[in-house]
Formats: structure tokens, sequence, C-alpha cells
């Protein structure tokens, strides 16, 4: 089965991008057929920086391979490595109503916040179908916010098919990832680069302590019982834990007797011992660029096989060339 998903390259990723997205694209690496790209096409509609689009690029290949995405499982690219993908978009763009784009949240916060949008982030969905429909993909693992463009690529696909009477694309399903992995960040709210409470993925053990030590918490005394579901610190070191370790802290809380300091202490040491592997191989990863680059390539290579296949399955149904 194939399976697709893409995430857009506009920072370095935090621990709820880890726990809430790319932790459950690798799991999925080893029995399906995985493509995963960074989204650097979409990343435009923000990062308007080249230097800083190019860097972030590398830097979210560097942290998915670092984090276990394994090249000869998976297929990972970038987005504009595949030119195929700009094309079927103005294609799908000719069968796109109005109303659909109107209505999708990323152009439609913006507008109703009375800032400037472009056509850019208006048409963000379409482009979206194309990275999608272009590799006949069956199953998009996404966030809750994702699903629907997911709806209104499936709606393109329908609107293709119907108008040119053949099953140019395959309809594809949103596989929700798991909603209970809302990672919460600094100040107790979900976490995310807009709301400048996160804690990224590959911080330097100095910061990471500073930083999970400014994780907001309640003023209870160090001997008053806690309890550990209200508290972010807990959530956080749940996910680093293992099961006893889990439930040795929770009693810890309910206990009475633990500070939030020592809490924090645990949870930075818990976090720094995990990412530590991860962080050696993504230093042995930086210091060949050119392979991770040779990786990119020949996921692009792949990648642009299966989209020139779909692309002339469009182009032919509508009347650009023969068939
Ligand atoms: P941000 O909100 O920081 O801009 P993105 O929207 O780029 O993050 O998120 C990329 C992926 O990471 C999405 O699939 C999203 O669902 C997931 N994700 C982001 N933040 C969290 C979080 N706090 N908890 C769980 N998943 C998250
Ligand atoms: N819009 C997605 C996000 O912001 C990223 C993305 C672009 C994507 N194209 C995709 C996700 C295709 C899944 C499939 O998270």
């Amino acid at each position: 089965m194939r399976i697709l998903s893409g995430i857009q390259p506009t920072g370095r990723f935090h621990w709820g991008n880890y726990f809430g997205a790319i932790r459950q694209y690798i799991a999925l690496q080893t029995n399906e057929q995985a493509f995963y790209f960074i989204a650097d096409l979409h990343a435009l509609t923000t990062v308007r920086d080249p230097d800083q689009l190019r860097r972030n690029s590398l830097d979210a290949a560097l942290d998915m391979l670092a984090l276990g995405l394994d090249p000869s499982q998976a297929t990972l690219f970038l987005q504009s490595d595949v030119p195929e993908v700009a094309e079927l978009t103005w294609l799908l763009m000719t069968v796109t109503q109005m109303h659909l784009l109107e209505k999708c949240h990323a152009y439609k916060d913006k507008r109703d916040r009375g800032l400037p949008a472009d056509a850019g982030l208006f048409t963000y969905p379409v482009l979206m179908a194309a990275d999608i429909l272009i590799y006949d993909s069956q199953v998009v693992p996404v966030g809750q916010d994702q699903v629907q463009h997911i709806e209104v690529t499936r709606d393109i696909a329908q609107r293709f098919n119907n108008m040119y009477q053949r099953e140019v694309f395959q309809l594809p399903e949103a596989r929700v990832l798991d909603s209970s992995a809302k990672v919460p960040g600094l100040d107790g709210e979900k976490m995310s680069k807009s709301y400048n409470n996160t804690i990224e993925l590959f911080e330097e053990p100095k910061k990471l302590r500073k930083k999970i030590m400014s994780i907001k918490t309640d003023s209870l005394p160090v001997e008053a019982p806690k309890d550990p579901d209200q508290c972010p610190v807990f959530a956080l070191y749940a996910l680093f834990a293992d099961e006893a370790q889990r439930t040795a802290m929770a009693e810890r809380y309910r206990a009475g007797g633990l500070g939030y300091g020592e809490a924090k202490q645990a949870l930075f040491e818990q976090a720094d011992a995990w990412i530590g592997p991860a962080r050696a191989r993504r230093a042995e990863l930086a210091a060949n660029e050119a392979g991770v680059r040779e990786i990119l390539a020949a996921g692009a290579a792949k990648a642009r096989g299966k989209a020139r296949e779909v692309l002339e399955r469009a182009r032919s149904a509508c009347g650009l060339s023969h068939g």
C-alpha cells in the first residue's frame, strides 16, 4: 500500500512534531511503501529567506534520518525535486471550485484576522492534492488539522475523474494520527511554533535543561501531593519514559514530597538520554552533507518515476497529449 505524507520545513522540529507525526511516519516505513517528502514548496508561503529555506530543508532531512527514517525502506525527497507536481497543480486548479478553497483554514484564518493573503496560500490545498494524487497515494497519515485538506483532495480527484470520464486518480484516505499524542508546550498549551512554546528535538543539553526548567507549573509546595494528569512536566516525562518509570513517577506525584524542580530534572535526564543516540547519528550525517543530498536525489528519482506516469495519465485525459 502506498503511504504518503509531507512535512513543512518551516523551522527545527520540536517534541510535538516528533511524537505527533514523525515517530508515526517512521513506524509505518517497515511494512508499507512509504513516500515522505519535505514540503519546501508549501513552506514558500511562510519562509521568505532563501538561505533559511535551504537550511531548513536540509535540517529536516537530517533530523528525519537521524531519528530512524531508513532510506532503504522509505522514500525521502524534497517536494520541489519533483517539478511534475507543479504541472499537476495547474491541471487540478482548473477543476477546483473557488468555494472549496475559500473554506480551507490556512487562508480563512488569515483573512479573518484581516491579514493579507496571497494566491499561494489560497491555492495551497490544490498543491497538496497534487502531492497526494501524483503518487497514487492510498493512505495519508496526517494530524487532525490536515483532514480538511484530504477531503478537498478527494473532491478534486473525483471532479477530475468525472469531468474526463476516466479513473485517472485514486481516491486517498486520511489516517488521522494518534490525537492523544497532543504534546503540551512550555506554557501547558499545545506545543507549536506559532505559540513560541516549543522544545526542539535536537536542542543542546544546556539549552534543553534551561528550557525544561522554564515549563510553567502551579505553585504547590514540595510537600503537597500533586496530580500528575494536570502537570505538563509529567505529560512530557511520560513521552520518554517506559511504563514502569511512568507509574513510579505518577506515584511520587501523588505521594507528595516531589518538587517541580526535581520532576523537571528527571524529565531533562530522561529526554537527554533518549535523544543522545539520535544526536550522535545526526552529527555523523551532518559531517557528510553530500551523502544526505544523494539520499534525497535518489528518493526524488524514484518519486519522479511514479509522478511522470500519473501526470501523463492526467495530461492524456484532458487532451494535452495523445491517448
Ligand atoms: P507547528 O504547530 O509547530 O507549526 P506543524 O503544524 O508544522 O507544527 O506540525 C507538523 C506535524 O506535527 C503535524 O502533523 C502536526 O499534527 C504535528 N504536531 C505539531 N505540534 C504537535 C503537538 N503539540 N502535539 C502533537 N502533534 C503535533
Ligand atoms: N500541509 C501539510 C502540513 O502543513 C504538509 C503537506 C503538504 C502534506 N503536502 C502534503 C501532508 C501532502 C500530507 C500530504 O502539515
